[in-house]
């Protein structure tokens, strides 16, 4: 029998792999992308699949609690994975009530949603709520974090999501809505948005501007490569236990200065640069408000009782990375230009 499934910001970085993988792997599937295409969003992404039969684009806004209705009023959704997000911690801090809005209004409205039309009958049900790893707080030079690591959120992007992650538990043990959620570390990888360091930092260098970087630079992420996570969320989603929490990192500690001095090398490289020439604009700037010192995560669950492990060592995974974002400099300038945001039109016309 043919599964409905929807994929909520699946016109973003992460979402728009997601949305890939589940387009070619499962042709029974019909995979319902559904966007508000904010800054963020951008169909470019899906160019390759976008004509596929099993394929299909909403634009929407999951903060609009009646048109969400409707939605599954008509497509009668067997299956949720719900990436759509206000993503960016330092927008966050300048701006969080689109946090409040995207991450926690528009959370409860697929929530309830869901559990209103599924009305009890959750049988081959599920909905999947991609989380991130910032929702445990930070951590000093030690440690991991856990399934069961207390939630300490201190950003407004990480308390959003923190928030959203307790709803959809609580909707679980209160009404036994058929969910799982993952938690996942810092993804790297093609396609994601300019603003966030690693493309921010490639942009940056291949036009020869400044490479900020806050603080000392010894803040420490666990990097992920983008289409490892997807492979991760596609095993959860279809073998995740039913109420669980799974964590998913990459075993791949940097500080930012030492990954970004990685990067400089490998940008040399590329550009047919001097050595050294890229470090030269690394430049340090005033740091980030309440910035968390470390994150790193122990992903032994998701491992052992699913048989994950990511398959790109990050030396690959940079240079798979810096090759795709030289080779796609139009997908950067449009973005930079604004062009990115004309296309919908012109694919889809003012609808
Ligand atoms: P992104 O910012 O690249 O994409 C978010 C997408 O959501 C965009 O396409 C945007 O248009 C859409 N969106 C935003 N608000 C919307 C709304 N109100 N209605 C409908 N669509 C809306 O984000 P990303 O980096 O791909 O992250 C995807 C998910 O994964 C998020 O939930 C994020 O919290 C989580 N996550 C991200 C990372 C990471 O390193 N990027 C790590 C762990 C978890
Ligand atoms: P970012 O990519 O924004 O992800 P997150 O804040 O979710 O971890 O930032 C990664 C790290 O890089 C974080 O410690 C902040 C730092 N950073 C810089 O030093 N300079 C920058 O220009 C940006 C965007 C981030």
């Amino acid at each position: 029998m043919q599964k409905t499934i929807l994929i909520t910001g699946g016109a973003g970085f992460i979402g728009s792999h997601v949305v890939r993988r589940f387009v070619n792997r499962y042709p029974e599937y019909r995979i319902v992308n559904l966007d508000a295409l904010t800054y963020a969003g951008n169909l470019e992404n899906l160019k390759d699949i976008e004509n596929a039969p099993n394929y299909q684009f909403v634009k929407g806004d999951i903060t609009d609690g009646d048109f969400i209705q409707k939605l599954f009023q008509e497509y009668h959704f067997d299956g949720v994975l719900h990436l759509a997000a206000e993503s960016h911690v330092d927008r966050s801090i300048s701006n969080p009530m689109e946090f409040i809005m995207t991450n926690i209004v528009g959370t409860v409205n697929l929530l309830n949603t869901a559990r209103e039309i599924w009305k009890d009958d959750y049988p081959g049900k599920r909905f999947y709520h991609i989380s991130t790893d910032e929702v445990y707080g930070s951590l000093g030079a030690t440690g991991f974090f856990t399934e069961t690591t207390s939630y300490d959120p201190q950003s407004p992007y990480s308390a959003s999501k923190a928030s959203s992650d307790h709803l959809v538990r609580a909707y679980h043990n209160t009404y036994g809505l058929p969910v799982v959620i993952s938690n996942c570390s810092n993804n790297y990888g093609p396609n994601q948005f300019p603003e966030k360091l690693i493309p921010l930092a490639i942009n940056n260098i291949k036009n020869n501007k400044p490479i900020p970087i806050y603080g000392k630079g010894e803040n420490i992420r666990d990097w992920l490569y983008v289409e490892d996570h997807a492979r991760a969320i596609d095993l959860i989603f279809h073998d995740g236990k039913q109420g669980e929490t799974y964590n998913i990192g990459g075993n791949n500690e940097w500080t930012n200065i030492a990954l970004i001095r990685t990067l400089c090398k490998v940008m040399d490289i590329k550009l047919e640069r001097e050595p050294g020439t890229s470090e030269q604009l690394i430049t340090f700037v005033k740091d980030r408000a309440g910035h968390d010192l470390r994150y790193a995560i122990d992903s032994s669950r998701l491992m052992n009782e699913l048989g994950w492990k990511p398959s790109l060592q990050f030396e690959e995974g940079i240079e798979k990375t810096v090759n795709w974002y030289l080779e796609n400099q139009e997908w950067l300038e449009n973005i930079v230009n604004g062009t990115y945001e004309n296309y919908y039109r012109e694919m889809y016309g003012n609808r």
